[in-house]
């Protein structure tokens, strides 16, 4: 854990787990203040409800950016420019240029404020074809490199210019405490401190160190989003979007510690999020959202909502929501009905339900974004430095860089023998659902919502584990085949070796719970933390291999560890690879040795979720009273030290 003492800072957090002093926030320049204050006051009442309204391109014209004054846009999961899954660099920034050129409009003298468009770029700018894909948070945390979290960083930022955005929807903060959450890969770890050391990290990459200080982003940088405040992780059995029950001390100790790095590092955005939190939902938690939020932790940027999350508070509808507003809620993600929404609300002001002073302020913290991250100086999004630089999208630089996080994320659990650095002069099966598919290995939140309607086409130089292992092999004189069922031809030669790589299909937020409700999306094959709970597909697979007197390597592709004793007796070898991204030829650079013969790469990850045995233990993490995992929270070995 980081400690950070800064002088002339406040105590705000202190945790059983994590100490954390923060520095005061910036304090806004008077420059800034002025001008915001000059605008808002200019404003009118459309202005500013306009200002505080996203929606989501497909449902939005330019005209309508125009018309109603909208403060921002979002590409929510699967929604692309021109409904187009393969929109093309030029198409994002033909589209970004005509709602800034719209929002710019001072048409019968309407203000000009420049629209900031948000994106889930989660795991690099993982909408777009052709981008750089990172592995999922799980599997960073695994490498817990606070180094290498600010590369990923800035080349998600960087990658996102390129396309014409100002603005993602990360990093996730949620501290995942209960595995059948659909959204576990979306957390670093079950460990807040885990979460704490690199979330300011992510965010100085993203955003750029003191940038604000100067009062504007340099160009490669944009700005983050901590998410989702708070308690996203915690939820009663891991339900998306429920109940996290913990007291107020619980949510401190586990949930918060996270936030005070993100809040240090000048994150401007905070998302709320769907879920509960002492018995009340997010987006109506005046306490959480505005006394812990803004009077404790000194956020100072501004709040956003989640995809019509606002609507899930009680007495809300998605178009009226005095509630959340009120709250805290500064700019609402009303992706459909936001004509609605900018309609109800003036309504509610009106009649009094939300205060003009309170309209003022959410509008006075946009605005101050907007300037601090010099948006007011820009130009339109396809003429600003980074724009169109195609070469840079995906490139061989970025993806070394995403190669290491994969390299450092594996986890080697077992290595009976010493099997594993392998020799690349053998002749390998690779074989296994999962081992020639960037669709698996991306999973969700890539290039569609679901991550499941992708084929390796849709991640061009992406490559699959399955690639990544014929090129070593090849070029050292060993041979490598791909076989999806493991089948070996009557009377062909017996490979030296096996390896199987099997794991989840791609599923993203509730669609992944491992619940009824998951279930019912027809997303997944059980409700425990079994893996193939129902046909124990792969283990015949794999026993099929071993019964021919066949080594056989297990690698694990998946958003969460999962019970896996049976398959586990029969494999020689096992590694977590969790969800590696668009580079699969990380892999093999660790499992096989080098052309001298020696090891090429070691294994870096550690476990930063607790391996169950059991497949009631989807609640086990470290720090439990009771505590018995096949594999602790912290294990991983190496070849150097420990392997058996
Ligand atoms: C959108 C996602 C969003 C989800 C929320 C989907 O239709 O594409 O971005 O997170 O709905 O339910
Ligand atoms: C998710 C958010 C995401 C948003 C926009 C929501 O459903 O909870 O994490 O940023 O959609 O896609």
């Amino acid at each position: 854990m980081k400690f950070k003492l800064i002088v002339g800072a406040v105590i705000i957090g202190s945790a059983s787990l994590v100490t954390y002093i923060i520095t005061k926030p910036i304090s806004l320049e008077k420059s800034i203040s002025i001008k915001v204050q000059a605008l808002v006051k200019s404003m009118t009442l459309e202005e500013k409800v306009g200002q505080m309204t996203q929606a989501d391109i497909p449902n939005i014209s330019a005209f309508q950016v125009e018309k109603y004054h909208l403060g921002s846009v979002l590409n929510g999961g699967g929604s692309k420019p021109y409904g187009n899954k393969r929109a093309s660099i030029t198409d994002w920034l033909e589209v970004a240029d005509e709602y800034y050129e719209a929002s710019i409009s001072t048409k019968e003298g309407r203000a000009a404020i420049p629209i900031i468009w948000g994106t889930d770029a989660v795991h690099g700018h993982n909408n777009v074809i052709g981008a750089t894909i990172f592995p999922h948070n799980i599997g960073l945390g695994a490498a817990n490199n606070p180094e290498l979290m600010f590369k990923i960083g800035e080349i998600s930022a960087l990658e996102v210019r390129i396309t014409g955005q100002d603005w993602t929807f990360a990093p996730t903060l949620a501290v995942a405490r209960n595995d059948r959450w659909g959204r576990t890969y979306e957390s670093y770890s079950e460990s807040p401190d885990i979460v704490a050391n690199l979330a300011d990290d992510i965010i100085n990459g993203i955003q750029g160190i003191n940038n604000f200080e100067k009062n504007t982003l340099a160009p490669k940088n944009i700005i983050a989003t901590a998410k989702h405040f708070i308690g996203d992780g915690g939820t009663l059995n891991g339900d998306d979007q429920g109940d996290n029950q913990s007291t107020m001390q619980q949510l401190r100790d586990i949930h918060m510690p996270g936030y005070l790095p993100a809040i240090d590092a000048n994150v401007q955005t905070v998302m709320a999020s769907y879920s509960k939190a002492l018995g009340e939902k997010m987006h109506g938690n005046k306490s959480l959202l505005t006394d812990v939020l803004r009077g404790e932790l000194g956020f100072d940027g501004f709040v956003i909502g989640d995809w019509d999350g606002h609507a899930q508070v009680e007495g809300c509808s998605t178009v009226s929501c005095p509630q959340a507003i009120n709250a805290g809620i500064d700019m609402m993600m009303v992706p459909n009905d936001w004509k609605g929404f900018i309609e109800g609300t003036i309504k509610d002001v009106n009649d009094g339900k939300i205060s003009m002073s309170r309209i003022d302020e959410a509008v006075t913290r946009i605005l101050t974004v907007k300037m601090r991250m010099g948006m007011f100086e820009q130009t339109k999004p396809s003429l600003r430095p980074f724009a169109n630089k195609v070469e840079l999208l995906g490139s061989q630089q970025h993806r070394d860089v995403a190669r290491q996080a994969v390299r450092e994320s594996l986890v080697l659990l077992k290595n009976e023998n010493n099997i594993l650095p392998l020799d690349r002069k053998l002749n390998v099966l690779v074989t296994g659902p999962s081992a020639d598919s960037l669709q698996n290995q991306t999973g969700g939140w890539s290039i569609d919502w679901q991550g499941n309607g992708n084929s390796n086409k849709d991640f061009p130089n992406g490559s699959t584990i399955f690639d990544g292992i014929k090129s070593v092999v090849e070029s050292s004189g060993g041979s490598a085949t791909y076989n999806r069922m493991g089948l070996i031809k009557k009377g062909a030669d017996l490979p030296d070796v096996a390896i199987f790589v099997f794991g989840e299909k791609p599923y993203a937020e509730m669609f992944g719970d491992r619940d009824e409700s998951g279930m019912r999306q027809g997303k997944q094959d059980g409700e425990t933390m079994m893996y193939q709970e129902k046909l124990k597909r792969d283990l015949k697979a794999i026993q099929r291999l071993k019964k021919k007197g066949i080594r056989v390597i297990g690698i694990f592709v998946s958003g969460r560890p999962m019970v896996v004793n049976d398959e586990l007796t029969q494999l020689d070898a096992f590694v977590a690879a969790w969800l590696p991204g668009t580079e699969g030829n990380g892999i093999a650079e660790v499992i096989f040795k080098n052309n001298e013969g020696k090891v090429n790469y070691d294994f870096k990850g550690k476990l930063s979720f607790s391996w169950p045995k059991n497949p009631l233990d989807a609640e086990l993490n470290i720090g439990d009273e009771i505590y018995d995992p096949l594999y602790p929270f912290g294990f991983g070995l190496t070849y150097e030290t420990n392997s058996q």
